[in-house]
């Protein structure tokens, strides 16, 4: 197993017979997955997805990816939340942050829809100008605002560039296969079609094509990914104390014990939008019923110089979960100077990436020392079949933590409430009294 869980870090803070104490209600919660009898267990698709995937379509994935490849500069990728924080996760983290900037035979890749800001749009329209563009627009629902307009942008720009016939090949829409806007709009305009099962919700969606489509046009390998999350649905769909298991047994520990926010860490940048899709992920899931762990992220040594301090000193409500990536992808060795007028020579003779050990070492004791909990995720290395066992990981600890914490994993009512008020403020029809009702409170 390349992901392991290590709990050294974590025994002043919780005894062995706490976390055996859990093990009743991890067995219960474990059960309700498998026997699909706990609350949202409508969206359990994802569990047996790493096996049970359409495999037609994923051949249809890994050829439309290749055909993008061929034919454009410029990769649009339209979607928000689910349908666009794990294929950006992916892409950052098997290629890296500065992916577009990189000399590569694979089109540059930009997100859009995942806000409303027209500058932020308008900067990515000018990148296009000259260059030849593919856009995907991934919505499950067919009908959320923020990829909606965004698209509305895109396809108007592609048919005035490349007339209506050219543009409808270079669209591809990922969608629910019967309902929403998107999927009549793509079978209005003939658009290749790819589909996000019912049972499978957003933020559980990146082993889909809403992901796997946008990571196999970055020239991911996305077949090594799925064995990657086969093997973790293997290893943790036994109810024998595995370490997904654990970890989730131990966020609800931390909960119980008073803790209110839960710090994803690493020490690499490239796991950065890793965390955003890990805070997603647990925030939507747990956050509800006036109940859950914020989930947070920080990514070190960089937040070392800014949260740093109030991780180490400032009021006791985190506990960290680091992600301990053992090889990165590339090495410097640090070499001898002569002069030593920088007094570094200390650090030479020896690769950078063991400065960095250094400082996870130095900052795991110093802040397990200051009382802040430390659970280590240990990853071997960022490669294609670890992001597959990755995100399974995170996934199947997410539905026991919330069933641990007596949450329905699986929906997101919360997310309504902003767009009901936006829509009736911007005098959406049928939304006419709840907005005389809201211009009188901004008054
Ligand atoms: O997890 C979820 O369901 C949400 O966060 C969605 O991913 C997000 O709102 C985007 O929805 P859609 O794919 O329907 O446009």
């Amino acid at each position: 197993m390349s992901i392991k869980l290590n709990t050294k870090y974590l025994k002043s803070f919780v005894g062995e017979n706490e976390i055996q104490g859990m093990a009743a209600q991890v067995s219960a919660a474990h059960n309700l997955i498998e026997t699909r009898s706990g609350l949202g267990n409508d969206f359990l698709g994802w569990v047996n997805l790493p096996t049970d995937y359409d495999k037609e379509e994923f051949e249809r994935i890994k050829a439309a990816a290749k055909r993008i490849q061929k034919k454009c500069d410029v990769f649009i990728a339209i979607g928000i939340g689910g349908s666009y924080l794990g294929a950006r996760a992916a892409i950052e983290l098997l290629k890296s942050p500065f992916y577009n900037n990189l000399k590569k035979d694979t089109p540059d890749i930009y997100f859009v829809g995942n806000n409303i800001s027209p500058t932020y749009l308008s900067e990515v329209l000018s990148i296009c100008e000259g260059k030849d563009i593919c856009v995907n627009v991934i919505s499950k629902s067919g009908t959320t605002t923020e990829p909606a307009l965004a698209f509305r942008i895109f396809k108007e720009l592609l048919e005035k560039k490349y007339g209506k016939e050219e543009a409808r090949t270079r669209i591809f829409a990922t969608t629910d296969k019967a309902r929403g806007t998107l999927k009549e709009l793509s079978d209005t305009e003939g658009y290749e079609t790819f589909t996000i099962a019912d049972d499978v919700g957003g933020r559980y969606s990146v082993l889909t094509a809403v992901g796997l489509l946008p990571i196999a046009v970055a020239g991911c390998d996305i077949d090594k990914i799925m064995e990657g999350a086969k093997k973790a649905q293997e290893i943790y769909s036994k109810d024998d104390g595995n370490d997904c298991y654990t970890y989730a047994a131990l966020r609800n520990i931390m909960f119980r014990k008073g803790k209110a926010v839960e710090m994803l860490v690493s020490y690499d940048p490239s796991f950065t939008m890793m965390a955003e899709w890990f805070k997603q992920l647990f925030g939507e899931s747990e956050g509800k019923d006036g109940k859950g762990l914020f989930p947070s992220a920080c990514t070190f040594s960089t937040d070392l110089h800014s949260l740093g301090q109030f991780i180490q000193d400032g009021s006791h409500i985190i506990f960290e979960t680091v992600v301990d990536i053992k090889n990165p992808k590339q090495d410097i060795f640090l070499e001898n100077d002569k002069e030593n007028l920088d007094g570094l020579n200390f650090l030479t003779n020896q690769n950078m990436s063991v400065v960095n050990r250094k400082a996870f070492e130095g900052t795991v004791l110093a802040h397990t020392e200051g009382g802040v909990p430390n659970v280590v995720i240990e990853v071997d290395r960022l490669d294609e079949e670890n992001f597959g066992e990755i995100v399974y990981f995170f996934e199947k600890a997410c539905a026991i933590s919330g069933y641990l914490l007596g949450v329905n994993p699986f929906d997101q009512p919360g997310v309504e409430s902003y767009k009901k008020n936006m829509f009736a403020l911007l005098g959406k029809p049928g939304y006419e009294n709840r907005r005389a009702e809201l211009e009188e409170k901004l008054k």
